[in-house]
């Protein structure tokens, strides 16, 4: 039986033993056990859960008590309008764009408060990272898309700005060592390295919630996400279990150094076989490629379908690129093992040589 690797960009991917995890957790037993997704939230049982997670998520981002840590819904896309909502009405909010992500946080602030973008690489179709332009002296904050997951840009470390920082973390979040307790705030959907959609996480320096108007609406306020520890509503609690299986499986795996390690062996693997090619290509460059996205294209594009086609077929789903960019994208996110790259690289070179 062969295995299938999957190179989907998110939902994406779950760890091997966590779906084991959830195969017992879910099994039929003969006296219908109620399962984890089947008890209130406010029950000790799921208590358990919520206190591990966000347990295991400070231990991981490194965040103190100077930040909250909170466990929403409504993905990235909620963000990108509370944050402007909360932190930027009568300020400026800024941004520096790297690709499709950051044009959508921005074009949503832009409906909420005076936004500005300060550098953006659009003028290069995203290949690179932009220096840093001036700041508008009432900048509520920088945001960034730590990594731009059509695109295939990625920040190495945070930019450097004397403003607070807020950074779109959702497709790199748990993937490597990263300076979290450096940002004010950061965000991320769980789909991607941390399980199942309906869960984002949020990291809020506290000093930021001074700034929130009183007139917002109690959903969208932050405030009330603090003071009922992430429950004023129903959370998604399957998300919220399986969230808190996969903290487990990365810290028994050596936590994010080695993980980090790990999907940068993978990542310039890859990169290495496109580079060496004249059939396939990544347009950008080297100090901006993403660890966790490798979109790539190749010199006769109508055998994009085919690839696509012939690569699901071998068991290696998930690889047709974003439609806003075409192409291929390989995602190689932390439930991908090292040998889902060598399958990749060797099917790409047999596809060279019978269709190059
Ligand atoms: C970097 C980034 N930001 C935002 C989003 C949108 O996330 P959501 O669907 O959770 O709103 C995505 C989705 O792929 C993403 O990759």
């Amino acid at each position: 039986m062969k295995t299938i690797h999957n190179f989907s960009a998110g939902p994406a991917a779950l760890p091997w033993p966590v779906r084991e995890r959830l195969a017992e957790e879910f099994s039929l037993d003969e006296a219908h056990t109620p399962s984890i997704a089947e008890v209130s939230h406010r029950g000790p049982r799921f208590a358990g859960v919520a206190e591990r997670l966000e347990a295991g998520i400070r231990r991981l981002t490194g965040v103190g008590d100077e930040h909250h840590v909170l466990l929403l819904q409504g993905g990235a896309h909620l963000q990108f309008a509370m944050l402007p909502m909360n932190f930027a009405r009568g300020r400026t909010a800024a941004f520096t764009l790297t690709g499709h992500w950051g044009e959508k946080a921005f074009a949503e602030s832009a409906r909420i408060t005076e936004s500005r973008v300060i550098a953006s690489s659009a003028d290069e179709q995203y290949r690179d990272i932009p220096e840093l332009g001036h700041l508008p002296a009432d900048a509520a904050y920088l945001h960034y898309t730590g990594n731009e997951t059509i695109h295939g840009v990625q920040f190495e470390q945070p930019p450097v700005a004397a403003v607070p920082l807020a950074a779109d973390m959702s497709s790199e979040f748990l993937s490597r060592p990263y300076l979290y307790a450096d940002l004010a705030f950061s965000y991320a959907g769980a789909q991607k390295n941390l399980g199942v959609a309906g869960l984002t996480i949020v990291l809020v320096r506290k000093d930021l919630v001074e700034r929130i108007p009183d007139d917002l609406p109690q959903y969208l306020d932050y405030r009330t996400w603090i003071a009922s520890g992430s429950m004023k509503n129903t959370p998604s609690t399957f998300a919220w279990y399986v969230a808190a299986e996969v903290v487990d499986w990365i810290e028994a795996g050596g936590g994010l150094a080695k993980l980090g390690e790990r999907n940068r062996v993978k990542a310039d693997r890859l990169y290495s076989v496109i580079d060496a090619s004249d059939f396939y290509s990544n347009p950008v460059a080297p100090e901006a490629r993403s660890m966790m996205n490798v979109p790539f294209v190749m010199a006769d594009d109508d055998l994009t379908m085919r690839f696509v086609e012939q690569a699901e077929a071998a068991g290696m789903p998930g690889l047709k690129g974003h439609r806003a960019v075409g192409g291929l994208r390989a995602s190689l996110y932390n439930a991908l093992g090292m040998d889902a790259v060598d399958d990749l690289v060797a099917f790409m070179r047999e596809f060279e040589r019978t269709h190059g």
